[in-house]
């Protein structure tokens, strides 16, 4: 009976076991394939030179949509370059047409204007063979701060991070989806960022615009891939740009080094970190979620950004 029960114990436990370890090779082998063995030695399972056409890219003066306007240049794209400043989108466009040989065409808008810019850039993308759209552009928080202490100083500043953020992801994919949808092929690339879905109290409304481009990536992605239309949602953790004011590392990569990981991974999964450091930030945060709780890893978040607060409003005293 002892025997018996030993041996009902151990059948029932090898199940488990078998199950247990069935359900790990299960997720972790896709994992490796999706974000490590695909990306880095087969290269992108979407080829963006198929897709063709011309590539519109917002935010594109300066770091990460500056490295997208590049990197697509190189691939042999012609580039509608859309951002604020019109001498700075005037340099780049001629630097890029004579280092790539390709033709670019400038729109200067300030997404934090909505009223009236669309039909601006609809005026400019008119009559385009339109096959990328990277929508890039983005604004963050000076300094992690407290959401009302922020609004107490610029209130204008919810409206103009929705206006940037969110407004200008929604009303681009409108402009160039009917294009696409005529040529049954188009690519979507919405920058969204790790703040999506690990805790990020005082960017509070930063990390809820970057969730809600994530959220209408991923549907949008459903809506429109039967239609020959490709969206990439990109989560970046920290790169090296004037938002991040940060210095580039194995963790923060430039935003050449950024992109170039990102287009690797192409056609693997609508949502993706897009640079393999930044996938563990985001499991070590799941995991941590799993082995403990959510207050306490948000608690945890919460006492790094208080730290970052806490310098920066020291160096902005010392400039008083
Ligand atoms: N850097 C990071 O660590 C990080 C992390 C996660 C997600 N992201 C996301 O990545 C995207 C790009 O960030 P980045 O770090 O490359 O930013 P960045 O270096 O500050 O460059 C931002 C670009 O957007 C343009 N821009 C800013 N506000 C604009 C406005 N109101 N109207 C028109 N153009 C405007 C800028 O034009 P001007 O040159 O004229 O200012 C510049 O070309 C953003 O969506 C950001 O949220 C960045």
């Amino acid at each position: 009976m002892v025997l018996n029960n030993i041996t009902a114990f151990q059948f029932f436990g090898s199940v488990a076991l078998g199950l247990l370890c069935f359900k790990i090779v299960n997720k972790f082998l896709p994992w490796i394939y999706v974000n490590i063995i695909g990306p880095k030695f087969l290269g992108p399972k979407l080829n963006i030179r198929s897709i063709g056409g011309w590539a519109v890219i917002t935010g594109s003066t300066d770091g990460i949509g500056r490295s997208y306007a590049k990197a697509l240049a190189k691939r042999g794209f012609s580039l509608v370059l859309i951002s604020r400043s019109l001498s700075k989108l005037e340099d780049l466009a001629k630097e890029i047409e004579n280092e790539y040989k390709v033709e670019t065409k400038i729109i200067d808008v300030d997404f934090q204007d909505s009223v009236g810019i669309y039909d601006k850039i609809k005026a400019g993308l008119e009559g385009l063979d339109i096959g990328v759209l990277i929508n890039n552009v983005g604004v963050s928080y000076s300094y992690p701060e407290y959401f009302l202490t922020y609004y107490q100083q610029n209130p204008k500043f919810l409206l103009d991070m929705v206006s940037v953020n969110i407004h200008s992801v929604t009303h681009m994919c409108a402009l160039v989806l009917p294009v696409m949808l005529s040529r049954k092929k188009g690519l979507i690339i919405n920058v969204s960022s790790s703040s999506a879905s690990i805790p990020a109290a005082l960017l509070s409304l930063y990390s809820g615009t970057k969730a809600f481009v994530t959220k209408f990536s991923e549907d949008l992605q459903t809506e429109y891939r039967d239609s020959g239309i490709t969206v990439q949602c990109i989560k970046p953790g920290f790169v090296a740009t004037k938002m991040s004011k940060i210095r580039a590392s194995l963790s923060c990569p430039t935003p050449d080094t950024y992109v170039a990981s990102a287009l690797n991974m192409l056609g693997y999964t609508t949502t993706t970190p897009g640079y393999l450091p930044h996938n563990f930030l985001q499991i070590s945060c799941d995991f941590m979620r799993y082995l403990t709780c959510e207050p306490f890893v948000s608690s945890l978040f919460l006492n790094y950004l208080l730290k970052i607060r806490k310098n920066a409003l020291k160096r902005l005293n010392q400039k008083k």
